[in-house]
């Protein structure tokens, strides 16, 4: 090694040790006879001094030393002088005398400041994305990731699970995402497909007799990116045999929890982690992903609105439609603006608009609220026992502001949903350092998709139906309850799996149900059902997006934090300048040829 220590593991009891650091130029200070060198490498920063009267060939190379230069120095730890101890620094009551240096290489003007955490553009950073590295919050993050990563393998391992490595190279097969596809030069006109998950070959393992799975799995789908979504992300996925939902959920409550303990101490995780249905979860939120930190539950307020004089309360009620709504604390003295802004979410998101009453001013009990405190649209079309009542039910206090949406109940219910986070927000409701793990069950196993007017799978077609939903496949596909359950933190979609068919028959008869033909099933899942006749056993699994946990467990909000190498919003990869043209003759020995864009 040309160092014997990193610079951020010395400290006092080095004093008088003769050490070798090598690393980059931080910041250089000269003070006119004497040079100090903050050195900077994974591991933190030491101070270097540099005095001409120590060693004058010594001094001389630092004066050439600039940013980011990368130098290695050999001298003697010493304590700092008293009164100069730099004290938010870990290595500040020391600095090393130089008595040899070197440059090992020189650096030009950075595009940006290594050494401070300031605001830079996105795409800046993604472009010289190896300097960004070398700054302080992505690397921090990286080493999270990898302690994440090594903390769920070894937590694995000592459960007698086995990592296996599945192919990149696969078959494209419809998995709910499109998929990226790789022509065979072997095979004119062929192609694999990268996988989007290593769903069906973690369940060949099933059958294979491997009873405890996992990977730590790169996937691939050619979708939309998002603060969330990347086109190639990580899944920890995993299978088991022989089991049941609670088996799959309680091994991931325990990782989790144990995992927050090992990684990010300072963390607080509810526990245990509450199980929500799916009805419940979209009843009391409006998603089915909802930041459990804070509460501003959705309450249905149809009985008593259908009661009003209020048209459109009326109206919706009459139609067979819903009115619910949220209570927002303290909001009572919102602007004009500020409600014309939340109505335009709501309609951007399909209701009609938000009908708001804002409760007078704050103090008392809603016994004292009077009805020319109350500012509403609505107000004179109802009573004030009538507001009390759909207050008292949201859980508001005078000061509060009432946000109710009529109308058909999804609709209802999602906007609502979306309104609540906004609220969340504005009013930062929820505790930063919190991890609100839950898991969702109870799904549908099918909803009908509209725009292809067929039923499709909620999760994917692997899941099971539940045993005694089985016959209403034919007859109410809309009320097959599938076994598929997710795991949500602070409104993420963190990860999600489900108990899995394992009768060829049964798994044929939910491909025909999501419109395939006997043609198509074999053509696209014959060796499924081929490999469900050898005797496979009951499984089930679950995928864990590595890049939403270690966002949440790193504070940031979008995956491109936690990613080394991630590609933008529009899918591209700014270091490398992927994707990016071939030659004529790549494309030829891939029989293809491309065609004239319009
Ligand atoms: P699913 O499609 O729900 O399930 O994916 C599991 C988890 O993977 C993460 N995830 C993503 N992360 C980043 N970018 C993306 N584009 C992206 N897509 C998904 C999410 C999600 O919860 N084979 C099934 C799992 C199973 O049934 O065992 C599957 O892939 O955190």
């Amino acid at each position: 090694m040309l160092k014997t220590h990193s610079c951020g593991e010395l400290n006092k009891e080095h004093i008088g040790s003769e050490v070798a650091l090598a690393g980059w130029v931080d910041r250089r200070r000269d003070h006119g006879g004497l040079i100090f060198i903050d050195l900077r490498d994974r591991e933190g920063i030491a101070q270097i001094a540099f005095n001409p009267e120590v060693a004058r060939q010594c001094h001389k190379v630092a004066s050439g030393m600039r940013s980011e230069y990368v130098i290695r120095v050999r001298g003697k730890v010493a304590s700092r002088p008293p009164g100069t101890e730099n004290l938010r620094l870990a290595t500040g009551e020391i600095e090393v005398i130089a008595e040899s240096a070197e440059i090992l290489n020189s650096s030009k003007t950075p595009p940006f400041y290594i050494n401070e955490d300031i605001e830079v553009e996105e795409s800046l950073r993604l472009r010289y994305r190896y300097l960004d590295i070398r700054r302080a919050r992505m690397k921090e993050n990286l080493i999270l990731r990898h302690k994440a990563v090594k903390f769920t393998r070894d937590f694995l391992d000592a459960r007698g699970f086995i990592e296996v490595e599945t192919p990149i190279l696969i078959k494209s097969t419809p998995e709910g995402a499109r998929d990226y596809l790789v022509p065979s030069r072997l095979h004119a006109g062929k192609f694999y497909a990268l996988p989007q998950s290593p769903q069906q070959l973690k369940q060949l393992l099933m059958v294979a007799g491997l009873e405890k799975y996992f990977q730590v799995a790169r996937c691939f789908r050619d979708e939309d990116t998002r603060a969330d979504r990347q086109p190639e992300f990580t899944q920890l996925d995993l299978e088991m045999s022989f089991v049941e939902e609670e088996d799959i959920l309680s091994l991931f409550e325990e990782l989790f929890v144990l995992m927050v303990e090992a990684v990010r101490p300072e963390m607080r995780v509810i526990k245990p982690f509450p199980r929500l249905s799916y009805a419940e979860a979209m009843e009391r939120y409006g998603t089915d992903k909802p930041d459990l930190r804070f509460g501003l539950e959705i309450a249905d307020l149809t009985d008593i609105a259908g009661e009003t004089d209020f048209s459109i309360f009326r109206s919706v009620v009459g139609d067979g439609g819903k009115v619910k709504g949220i209570a927002a604390p303290g909001c009572a003295g919102y602007s004009r603006s500020q409600l014309e802004e939340l109505n335009k979410l709501v309609r951007g998101l399909g209701a009609g608009g938000v009908v708001t009453i804002a409760l007078g001013a704050p103090g008392g009990s809603l016994d004292d609220l009077t009805i020319d405190t109350v500012k509403s649209v609505a107000a004179k079309f109802l009573t004030l026992g009538q507001i009390k009542q759909m207050a008292s039910r949201l859980g508001a206090a005078p000061g509060d502001l009432l946000l109710i949406i009529a109308g058909e109940a999804n609709v209802a219910s999602t906007a609502l949903g979306e309104l609540r986070q906004e609220m969340g927000r504005r009013l930062e409701l929820a505790e930063p350092d919190l991890l609100a793990f839950a898991c969702i069950i109870d799904f549908p196993l099918l909803h009908w998709d509209e725009k292809v007017g067929r039923w499709d799978a909620e999760h994917h077609p692997f899941t099971t139906p539940r045993d005694e939903d089985v016959p209403l496949l034919e007859s109410a596909p809309e009320k097959v309850r599938g076994r598929h359950y997710d795991i949500i933190c602070n409104g993420y979609e963190i990860g999600g799996g489900s108990l899995r068919i394992y009768h060829s028959e049964l798994q044929r008869k939910v491909f025909r149900l999501l419109g395939y033909s006997d043609e198509e099933i074999s053509q696209l899942f014959g060796h499924m059902l081929e490999a469900f006749d050898y005797g496979a056993p009951p499984h089930g699994g679950i995928a864990l997006g590595i890049d939403r946990l270690v966002m949440l467990l790193a504070g940031e909000k979008t995956i491109r934090e936690v990613i080394a190498f991630p590609k933008t919003q529009e899918a591209i990869d700014l270091t490398f300048n992927a994707p990016s043209p071939v030659t004529e003759e790549q494309l030829s020995q891939l029989h293809l040829r491309l065609r004239e864009e319009e």
